[in-house]
């Protein structure tokens, strides 16, 4: 189970037998797991009609994988750490058999409830152990989950659940995020009025304040439980079966719902996971994402547990009670690999050095980074304070689309290099592609990201829209994935991602599409017209900036920008607020009216010296008027 690459030349050695046979390879792995009868066909399809499929026939439950095949072996070993969000609040552990116990009671109460296979549920819950419970309890019993992360407001958590005709949702009474209360119940039942689909609501337990009740479609989770068997059959799934549904930005519409199948997402993530972060039998993982966003579905739910790891699930954030959180709990469960994202880093380096030195923090072997580019200052930081310098950093780049990671060093085996996510992993084969759609060769070079062969852990389709699925990946290069992403191949051939190329901003390492804050902000009944780009931000990486044209001119800012967050908070969540707002007589569009982003951008960077051709524009005059206009 534990088998992993082990140096340099393995890494190299796998890379040359992947390219020479890439189905023997993923057949290879595939292998290597559970399946009650093997696959008829390694994988067929490909991007150009983006119907790829893997190990096909194969007959599974991902949830034996993770928790049945292990109960003989390390059935008493800790499967998951509990850190609540207040550290003196209840923690507990939860070994393996304990969790294939609640995991099998919760299946049988969602049967109970009439949730069949293929049917859709909705996850809508506090990061605690309950969450990962009910998302495997849908996986074994063939329901597909969609998580929403318990940040997304009443609105968007809503246009989620109508996408997918989810038939139930589970969620808490409210949570806690820090010194913040969230209450998702009030928030579901308010999303729940527009959503018909949804006929039973589990409340799970969680800040005990005062909720309303619908008699009927509402129950509790600790009362559903209480008579339910321990004792479970997971339901058998095809490889190509759905196993979940995440909802993700992209750069136009509403959010996608990225769709991952049962085989091929568990073959790579836990192939990844496993090479990457190099665990192991007792290592302390702990990967700080929310379950909300997919490095939480791959790297805290699936991978590790199907790798038998032991991980830790953290409700709380980095600040709080104060900047020593993390390290606090490194030092108490003696974590040996940390993953987070580079916003976390830079937020903590703007704390003074105690908050670190004050913990113990000799156990770490492998930091982790994700989500966005690192930049080297971040990079030096964690390095030096936080691994001491001795901890390799595997600067992990990956997409809610591709299921798992693709171009990442292998601690300790392959080489690091600040600010590059370095080289792919075997099996996945990345070019580069010029304006012309030709892929650029040799090294030194720049271009387009994309992936030239299909992968065992990729999105399979958008749920209830496959031609947006061909249109947004397959498209742009026919023949290629296509991920969005500018990249550059330095001179020893390693990869360093330059951001997106598209109209998605990547705040805090959350994705967001700059449409859906338009259509967000434009809800506002003074704004007539928005464009949203992004601009430099020292903490979240990139921050938001909005551009509004409105009806009257608002009398005071300050109180306008509170209404425009408002709108926001209500129509998406708090994440999506703009950090700046400018109130602007016209917007750089081109004689077809399209917004002229380029000249967005430069000046919300401030780069005025850098707005290029703006003759083309339809009313060039418009262009200084927003160079000497103000932010707030
Ligand atoms: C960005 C998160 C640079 C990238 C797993 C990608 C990164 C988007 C890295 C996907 C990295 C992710 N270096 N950029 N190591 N990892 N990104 O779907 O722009 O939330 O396209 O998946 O984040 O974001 P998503």
């Amino acid at each position: 189970m534990w088998l992993q690459i082990q140096n340099f030349q393995e890494y190299l050695d796998d890379v040359q037998q992947s390219r020479a046979d890439v189905l023997k390879f993923w057949e290879h792995e595939a292998g290597t797991y559970y399946w009650r009868k093997p696959w008829d066909k390694v994988h067929s399809g490909g991007f150009e009609k983006g119907d790829v499929t893997w190990f096909e026939g194969g007959k599974l439950n991902i949830t034996e994988n993770a928790l049945d095949r292990h109960l003989n072996s390390i059935g008493n070993k800790t499967a998951f750490i509990f850190e609540p969000n207040h550290p003196d609040s209840f923690r507990r552990t939860i070994t393996y058999r304990q969790l294939h116990e609640d995991v099998c009671r919760f299946a049988n109460v969602l049967q109970d409830k009439g949730i069949e296979k293929g049917d859709r549920v909705c996850i809508y819950m506090a990061m605690t152990p309950e969450l990962m419970i009910a998302a495997l309890a849908c996986a074994r019993v063939g329901a597909v989950h969609s998580i929403v992360f318990a940040g997304f407001s009443a609105q968007s958590l809503a246009e989620r659940i109508q996408d997918c005709d989810a038939k139930m949702l589970i969620t808490n009474d409210g949570l806690r995020r820090g010194d913040k209360h969230v209450p998702l119940k009030d928030i579901s039942d308010e999303a729940l009025e527009n959503c018909p689909s949804v006929h039973s609501v589990i409340v799970c337990q969680r800040t005990n304040r005062e909720i309303s009740w619908v008699e009927g479609r509402d129950e509790w989770w600790h009362m559903l439980i209480r008579n339910a068997s321990k004792e479970h059959k997971a339901v058998e799934m095809d490889a190509e079966d759905p196993l979940f549904i995440l909802y993700t930005s992209g750069s136009t519409g509403k959010p996608k719902g990225v769709l991952h199948t049962c085989g091929g997402y568990m073959v790579y993530t836990s192939y990844t996971f496993r090479n990457v972060f190099q665990v192991r039998e007792d290592d302390v993982y702990w990967c700080t994402a929310d379950a909300g966003w997919i490095t939480g579905h791959s790297y805290i739910l699936y991978a590790p547990l199907v790798n038998g790891a032991t991980g830790i699930i953290f409700e709380g954030t980095p600040t709080y009670p104060d900047a020593g959180r993390f390290w606090e709990v490194v030092e108490k469960y003696r974590v040996t690999h940390f993953y987070t994202a580079p916003t976390a880093i830079r937020a903590l380096m703007t704390f003074d050095l105690d908050f670190v030195k004050k913990y113990d923090l000799s156990s770490l072997k492998v930091l982790g980074s994700v989500g966005e580019p690192i930049n080297e200052e971040a990079w030096n930081w964690y390095n030096t304070h936080i691994g001491g310098g001795r901890c390799p950093i595997v600067d992990t780049w990956w997409q809610t689309e591709t299921g798992g990671i693709m171009i990442s060093p292998l601690a300790g085996v392959t080489p690091t290099k600040p600010g590059f996510a370095t080289l792919p992993l075997p099996g996945i084969f990345p070019v580069l592609m010029d304006e012309n759609g030709d892929e650029i060769q040799g090294n030194g070079v720049s271009g387009n990201l994309c992936i030239s062969h299909p992968w065992p852990g990729m999105a399979r389709t958008v749920w209830g829209d496959h031609e947006r699925y061909l249109q947004t990946y397959m498209s742009a290069y026919k023949g290629y994935y296509f991920t969005g992403d500018g990249c550059r191949r330095d001179q020893d051939g390693y990869y360093r991602i330059t951001g997106r190329v598209d109209d998605v901003l990547n705040v805090s390492g959350h994705r967001l599409g700059t449409a859906e804050i338009e259509n967000a902000i434009n809800e506002h009944p003074n704004i007539v017209e928005s464009a949203v780009v992004g601009y430099p931000h020292d903490i979240k990486g990139q921050g938001i900036y909005a551009y509004l044209i409105c009806e009257h001119a608002p009398a005071d800012l300050k109180a306008f920008k509170a209404e425009v967050h408002q709108v926001v908070n209500k129509m998406i969540g708090p994440i999506a607020k703009p950090d700046l707002i400018q109130v602007v007589p016209g917007l750089p569009k081109t004689r077809s009216g399209k917004i002229m982003r380029r000249i967005l951008r430069k000046v919300a960077a401030k780069e005025h010296d850098q707005l290029g051709d703006v003759s083309t524009l339809l009313d060039p005059s418009i262009v200084p008027v927003i160079v000497e206009g103000e932010a707030c």
